[in-house]
């Protein structure tokens, strides 16, 4: 079996090839001396047979990941899961999968088609984590429609299995703990952020304050030709300890409704 670490490794090399810009800001943070902790990484799918959440989450639960928590993302029509760590070092994991049957008839038949295409097995290989498409590509009209309803359904449909996001760990830096002076540290160096919702999703109160840069237009080449269109984002998380100590382990789910946001350029960058 493949281990965690060579598949995160295969995770991340794969999300720095797409996202050229989310490898600049890690390579920013890492020429200034900082070891770059990981806090988590996300999928996208669909809750659809063969390639629906538990399909996704049990390449990690099988590597000893553990149920971390339940999510519903319901603005977005969307069911999440985190997955703990089996030991200190590794990220989390957090899995989320778009409820089509809450979508138009007309977007359901299109993600049914699209998951229809998956071969039998195929989830089973790890590599379908960082595999892209396993559909045919759609056209770029289908891509608009289904974006017109729901941006996260024309996302997995463009680009299937990536890591959407890795998350770098605030609380890990050691040039700033202030999600607020590194959001301004990124601005300073040419990063545009998320501002849906504002910059800062989530308060100390909360235990978890969250940013992210806006998904860089990367080429996808749809049935039609190609066009560039956003591919994933870079997070920033801080999580605070609670009163045993522990830092706070899980997710908010209105700041994840503002945080899906980042691979729509339609919303306001800060
Ligand atoms: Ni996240």
């Amino acid at each position: 079996m493949t281990d965690i670490r060579t598949m995160l490794d295969r995770l991340w090399d794969d999300y720095a090839r797409l996202n050229p810009r989310a490898k600049a800001v890690h390579d920013l943070l890492t020429a200034r001396g900082e070891r770059v902790v990981n806090d988590h990484i996300a999928f996208r799918t669909f809750d659809l047979s063969p390639i629906a959440l538990p399909a996704i989450a049990a390449h990690f639960t099988a590597r000893g990941y553990t149920h971390g928590g339940d999510y519903d993302i319901a603005e977005k029509h969307a069911t999440a899961v985190h997955l703990e760590p089996p030991e200190e070092g590794l990220p989390k994991v957090f899995v989320s999968e778009l409820r089509t049957g809450e979508c138009s008839p007309a977007l359901r038949a299109v993600a049914l088609g699209l998951a229809g295409q998956v071969p039998d097995g195929a989830v089973a290989d790890p590599a379908f984590l960082w595999s892209g498409v396993p559909w045919a590509p759609v056209s770029h009209a289908t891509y608009e429609a289904l974006k017109a309803e729901s941006e996260y359904a024309s996302w997995v449909a463009a680009f299937g299995y990536h890591a959407n996001h890795f998350t770098v760990a605030i609380h890990a830096l050691a040039f700033t703990q202030d999600i607020r002076a590194l959001n301004a540290f990124l601005k300073a160096h040419g990063y545009a952020l998320n501002g849906s919702g504002g910059e800062v999703k989530g308060t100390p109160a909360q235990m978890l304050e969250q940013s992210s840069t806006m998904a860089e237009e990367v080429p996808v080449a749809f049935a039609d030709g190609v066009r560039n269109v956003p591919a994933c984002y870079y997070e920033f998380a801080k999580r605070y300890p609670g009163p045993d100590g522990r830092l706070f382990p899980g997710f908010i789910e209105t700041s994840a409704t503002r945080l899906f946001e980042s691979t729509d350029v339609t919303r306001p960058a800060g």
